[in-house]
């Protein structure tokens, strides 16, 4: 077991793909923090406290895994909980530039910090937030690419309805503004 790691992302939402990566890690580090980035620039689908939630949750049963939040330098944050790696997923070569990348940065920032890859299971290496995010928008299926309770907060994000249904019921595949228009020429 290899010290305190930390595992930073925006998590805007945890897929199945970031839950590997944490149950993996949570093997190698004896304390793995998944950290999620507080100042994003991009405007998110869930608030921080959402996925602070959905990621307590998930993890419950990880006992050396703890979630926290951060803002400004990730290197900053992890030396103030005395990391001494950061963990991240490569996916594809895709990814590669992007992470190795950031990795230099990183040790340019704080030369004693390390930066470690794992890969995710190969059924995962498609799945990413951005396109979860987009598919359940349009009223696609997401199921088996982010756990059941994100899929139902994903769900309920899509269309706030959905929350005041007692029965899970399939996603569709008409995207809400499609259903409002229809409901709309109907009640005219
Ligand atoms: O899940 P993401 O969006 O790919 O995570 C990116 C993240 C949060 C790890 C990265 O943007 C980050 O570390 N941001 C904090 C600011 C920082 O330290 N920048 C310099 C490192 S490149």
């Amino acid at each position: 077991m290899q010290g305190i790691a930390i595992y930073p992302g925006s998590f805007d939402p945890p897929t199945n793909g970031h839950l590997d990566l944490i149950e993996r890690g949570a093997k190698i580090f004896e304390e793995l923090v998944v950290a999620i980035l507080r100042n994003s620039e991009k405007s998110p689908m869930f608030s921080v406290s959402e996925r602070l939630e959905m990621l307590r949750e998930l993890t419950a049963s990880l006992k050396n895994v703890r979630i926290d939040t951060f803002n400004g330098l990730t290197v900053e944050y992890a030396k103030s909980i005395d990391a001494t790696c950061i963990l991240r997923g490569i996916r594809a070569i895709s990814d590669y530039e992007y992470e190795l990348q950031m990795a230099l940065m990183n040790r340019k920032l704080e030369p004693t910090l390390e930066t470690v890859f794992m890969m995710p299971a190969d059924k995962y290496s498609y799945v990413s937030s951005r396109l979860v995010r987009e598919v359940a928008q349009a009223g696609g299926p997401v199921k088996g690419l982010v756990p059941e309770v994100v899929e139902q907060k994903l769900r309920e994000k899509v269309d706030p309805a959905y929350r005041f249904h007692d029965e899970p019921r399939e996603i569709t595949r008409e995207a809400p503004a499609e259903r409002e228009i229809k409901k709309r020429k109907k009640r005219a």
